[in-house]
């Protein structure tokens, strides 16, 4: 009987040697799919630590490069895996999709939507190459449950929803990297790195939104250009209406939590658990409706059961499961020449979204989605200072 052959490896290259650089690096150096080839940093020190924790967990050494050409040159690897300061993103991209890598980009895909479509496009014009962005909180259990309900109609249809992330940072953490807090690297603040996963869940959840309107704020850190309070609300193509509410003001900080509402059913994400879900019948009559919500079940434990089953992380770590199902999705999209599970034009639009609210914070009104992505509002920030 002839054995079946293995999947080759994918050879990764790490850009990026920092806090998520390394949390990339311990579920690669874990995951069947992958090994850690090469690494590149512009601090030597970074590398060495990065290089040294991957050969801790018994993985051969990696190449270390400072110099990103160089390393997309070498030929030692399949996928670019871009985890710098978020501004440097898609210039970083080009130039492994140049090198005919795959990529896969951390979250936010960029600051700037002119370039984060340019990469979309891109990667529309190379579908021989896998092109997508980290959104771990996907591929939970919780919202993968959630979005099951929804796919096979389980809510009725959505009419609202609620995504609030109550984080707190203190002003160390910003000091911990000179481009934290900046509008040219960071792009953005609570919006734009902390909440911008509950945005990209929202819109996963809800679709492609109409209108936005929004205020922030920058309250509680002196050192910083960009906004520490943001709330917005949301209209969406469907008619569902939807209120946004990100901090890093909120000390101590508790659970992001998204709470989506539907005609005949809802459900609460809270951080990466299901807090509650309730699914009308399968053979659900959307004519028909509801007497009361008094008596309504939370069926959360039954979803969760379904949508946990698949893949996951060695036992005793914990958090790296939303990473580690993410490059399952990945692997898959590689190996066979499929789309990942979260495209750069995805991703785009979660951009585009958080870009809606900065547009209508500095402008004071309410903005259109579709002009904000048709590059409406390039450059426009509220500005903090006054
Ligand atoms: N998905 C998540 O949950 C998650 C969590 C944290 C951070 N992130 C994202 O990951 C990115 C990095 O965040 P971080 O917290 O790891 O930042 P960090 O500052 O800890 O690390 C960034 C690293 O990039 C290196 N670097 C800077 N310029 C470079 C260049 N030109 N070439 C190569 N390396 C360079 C720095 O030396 C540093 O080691 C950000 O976009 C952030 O939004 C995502």
């Amino acid at each position: 009987m002839i054995s079946p052959t293995p999947p080759p490896v994918i050879r990764a290259v790490i850009i990026g040697c920092g806090v998520i650089g390394l949390h990339h690096a311990s579920v690669l150096t874990r995951h069947p799919a992958f090994e850690v080839t090469a690494l590149v940093d512009v601090s030597e020190p970074a590398l060495a630590a990065a290089a040294q924790a991957i050969a801790d967990q018994g993985a051969p050494r990696p190449q270390v490069f400072t110099d990103l050409a160089e390393a997309c040159a070498s030929g030692d690897a399949d996928l670019a895996v871009i985890t710098t300061p978020s501004g440097m993103h898609v210039d970083q991209a080009e130039a492994a999709l140049a090198a005919n890598l795959h990529v896969v980009i951390e979250k936010p895909l960029d600051v700037d939507l002119g370039r984060a479509l340019r990469i979309a496009d891109a990667a529309d014009a190379a579908p021989h190459l896998s092109v997508s962005v980290i959104s771990q909180h996907r591929f939970d259990p919780a919202s993968a449950a959630a979005r099951a309900a929804l796919d096979e109609g389980r809510f009725g249809s959505l009419t609202s929803a609620i995504a609030s992330v109550p984080w707190y940072r203190s002003d160390a953490y910003y000091a911990s990297g000179a481009w934290r807090g900046t509008w040219r690297m960071d792009g953005g603040g609570a919006v734009m790195n902390q909440g911008i996963h509950t945005v990209d869940l929202l819109r996963w959840f809800l679709g492609r939104p109409l209108q936005v309107s929004a205020r922030v704020a920058r309250l509680a850190h002196a050192g910083i250009q960009v906004e520490d309070v943001a709330v917005a609300t949301v209209e969406f193509e469907s008619g569902a209406l939807a209120v946004v509410h990100c901090t890093t003001a909120a000390y101590p900080s508790q659970a992001a939590r998204l709470a989506l509402y539907g005609t005949h059913g809802s459900a609460v994400i809270e951080g990466d658990d299901l807090a509650f879900l309730h699914a009308a019948p399968a053979d659900l009559d959307p004519g028909t409706q509801p007497l009361t919500g008094a008596s309504a079940e939370n069926h959360a434990a039954e979803w969760l059961e379904k949508a946990g089953r698949a893949g996951g992380p060695p036992l005793g770590s914990p958090a790296l499961v939303g990473h580690w199902r993410q490059y399952d999705d990945i692997a898959r999209s590689v190996t066979r020449g499929e789309r990942p599970g979260v495209t750069a034009r995805d991703a785009a639009e979660s951009l585009a979204l958080v870009r809606a609210i900065y547009a209508s914070a500095a402008t004071r009104r309410t903005v259109d989605f579709g002009a904000v992505l048709g590059g409406d509002y390039e450059g426009v920030r509220p500005d903090l200072n006054g």
